[in-house]
């Protein structure tokens, strides 16, 4: 046998957040669109061109800007060395059923990081919950396919398609919340009184935080606690610890509650943790968690569903250096006095395609192994 190092042409293999990138998945503006309504989702932006049920492509004009600055920071990741691999849009405009369901339009492929899981050696295609995105993973399934025949130890594995039929979600759910007082509303959001129903099992990949050993997941509008214990039971060899916030309908853990590097954890301003013992839980084990910095923005860009909160999305190319958003100023700021190298990355105008440089990408290989970063485990969280 040959003692010659044949290294495969690609290795997939994410514990956790930090670890130094080798190889990407950075998304595409490509045809996104403003979703036809659906159960989960209804976009009102009337002073936009948008009002209550309607739907369509974002302006060209948008998508041009966005596709400039995704391919911007793809080519910046490659000249750092970084492998990286781009999905394969799909016509997003068109109407899509299965048995249960029509949906008149998809939504888009910017956002890798809400559909693919990495961990370790595996990819989890996610359930999704709504139904503009549920054929969302055919546009991944190329690279897939191609991953699979180049690594032999691959493991690509989908979660169970759900049926999201009506009974996925709580009935007129959107209609009730608007009437709902403040005081009801503050109620909801303790109560995690969210739109899913326990029905099925659902998640977005994006309500993940990895740290090794332990996985965080964020009990949000997206991701159910069925989700949680579909999660829990698949990676039965890691702890996962459901996790929820100060927040109304949030969803994706990567502009609430970001791990940085080993022993360091950027938590929202805004949305402070709810779950009993999870600040303790990080003390205990000598993480710090920092409040993030003072975002750019005031509020949501136009035709935006991502709030000014992507301050806080970040990509971390090793435990060292960090690509930011480069409007963050303060953000960028706080980064450097937590001795990171923070390299600035123009992206203001992807926000309405579906999020920030952490959702923009999902992760092939980092180096590293399985590490336990919380030896002192807490009952009951
Ligand atoms: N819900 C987040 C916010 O607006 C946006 C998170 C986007 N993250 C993502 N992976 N697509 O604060």
């Amino acid at each position: 046998m040959s003692t010659e190092n044949k290294s495969p042409k690609t290795v997939v293999n994410s514990w956790n957040e930090w670890d130094p990138l080798k190889h990407v998945i950075v998304g595409r503006a490509d045809g996104t669109m403003v979703q036809a309504p659906e159960p989960s989702t209804e976009r009102d932006w009337p002073e936009h061109g948008f009002p209550l049920g309607t739907y369509g492509p974002l302006p060209r004009e948008m998508e041009a800007k966005a596709n400039e600055q995704l391919d911007n920071f793809a080519n910046l990741l490659e000249a750092r060395g970084i492998r990286v691999d781009r999905p394969a849009p799909l016509d997003f405009s068109q109407t899509v059923q299965t048995p249960d369901w029509e949906q008149k339009s998809m939504f888009g492929c910017m956002p890798p990081r809400d559909l693919l899981l990495t961990v370790g050696n595996e990819i989890i295609e996610a359930t999704m919950s709504q139904r503009s995105r549920w054929f969302e993973y055919l546009c991944y399934r190329p690279l897939l396919e191609q991953y699979f025949k180049e690594d032999p130890f691959f493991r690509w594995e989908a979660a169970p398609k759900p049926r999201l039929t009506d009974e996925t979600y709580k009935a007129d759910y959107w209609r009730q919340w608007e009437k709902k007082s403040p005081e009801e509303k503050e109620k909801a959001i303790y109560a995690h009184d969210w739109i899913l129903t326990e029905k099925e099992p659902c998640f977005d990949a994006a309500d993940i935080g990895r740290a090794g050993k332990d996985l965080f997941v964020y009990h949000s509008s997206v991701t159910n606690r069925a989700g949680i214990d579909w999660l829990r039971r698949h990676f039965s060899n890691h702890r996962i610890h459901s996790i929820w916030f100060y927040e109304a309908h949030g969803f994706h853990i990567d502009a609430t509650f970001v791990l940085l590097r080993p022993g360091l954890a950027l938590s929202n301003r805004k949305r402070k943790p709810l779950t009993p013992h999870m600040l303790d839980f990080f003390k205990k084990n000598d993480w710090e968690v920092v409040e993030c910095a003072k975002p750019a923005l005031d509020d949501y860009p136009p035709l935006s569903f991502c709030s000014p909160w992507l301050s806080m999305n970040t990509l971390v190319l090793d435990p060292k250096t960090i690509c930011v958003d480069a409007q963050e100023i303060e953000q960028m700021e706080q980064f450097d006095k937590l001795g990171f190298e923070v390299v600035p990355v123009e992206f203001a105008d992807v926000s309405p395609f579906g999020g920030g440089l952490h959702c923009a990408t999902a992760d092939v290989y980092r180096e590293g192994t399985c590490e336990d970063y919380f030896p002192h485990q807490i009952e009951g969280f």
